[in-house]
């Protein structure tokens, strides 16, 4: 699969990382320009290359944001149209500054995303697990209720599904948590969030036994 990234820091290096090693072709990007990348892409190998977020959306079948969340006004909105955006960014307001919708509950960060996305596939997902667990903890080999879980929420189904499907391929178990409303139970400060707890472990919390 084709996989844009737009944000090449701790997660989006991290993801591209997986990606590529499950056989994935990556286009990744960052706000400084594609010459800034090149060693990373160089790390990355072949299946990788640097470009501009634009590109990076055109690219991808799939195009992960993952940057400050108050930059999201800066997401190449054309090109993502219909595209599958997958919304790894979290809701800090001492880094993001204040944001009423968000701090009332009135929306949660990847609705405000989606709005700014008009006729993107907004999936949330990637935000509630550390990155170096990110890049540690994913094991093919192990049952998915074993594995180290991955929420997502999504109002687009098929969407979901395909990215739940590229969450199993690089070894996570993902925790299907409902619409992009019901993806403030995986904002920070919700009881899953950042818990280093297996399928099985997140499907007790999110019931309410834990
Ligand atoms: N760190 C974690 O473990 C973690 C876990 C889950 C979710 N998250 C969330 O994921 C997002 C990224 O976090 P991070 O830790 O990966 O951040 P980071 O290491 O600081 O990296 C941010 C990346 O975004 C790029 N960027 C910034 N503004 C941009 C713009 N307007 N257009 C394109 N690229 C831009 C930066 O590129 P330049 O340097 O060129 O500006 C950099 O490559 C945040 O919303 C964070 O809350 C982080």
């Amino acid at each position: 699969m084709k996989i844009g990234i737009i944000g090449a820091g701790h997660i989006g290096g991290t993801t591209a990382k997986l990606f590529v090693d499950a056989g994935h072709e990556v286009a990744i990007s960052n706000s400084r320009g594609p010459e800034t990348l090149q060693d990373l892409v160089r790390d990355l190998g072949s299946r990788a290359h640097a470009t501009t977020p634009p590109d990076a959306a055109r690219f991808g079948e799939i195009v992960l944001l993952a940057i400050p969340l108050k930059d999201y006004p800066t997401l190449p909105a054309d090109e993502l149209r219909s595209k599958i955006a997958v919304d790894a960014m979290n809701y800090y307001p001492n880094r993001d500054g204040h944001v009423e919708a968000l701090d009332s509950g009135a929306r949660t960060s990847s609705e405000l995303v989606a709005a700014y996305l008009e006729g993107a596939r907004v999936v949330k997902a990637f935000n509630t697990i550390w990155f170096e667990h990110l890049k540690t903890q994913g094991d093919t080999s192990k049952p998915l209720d074993a594995r180290r879980a991955i929420f997502v929420s999504g109002d687009d189904a098929e969407a979901k599904r395909a990215v739940m499907q590229l969450i199993e391929g690089i070894g996570f178990g993902p925790v299907d948590l409902g619409s992009l409303r019901d993806s403030s139970r995986q904002q920070p400060g919700a009881a899953i969030y950042n818990r280093d707890v297996t399928v099985a472990e997140a499907r007790e919390i999110v019931d309410g036994n834990r």
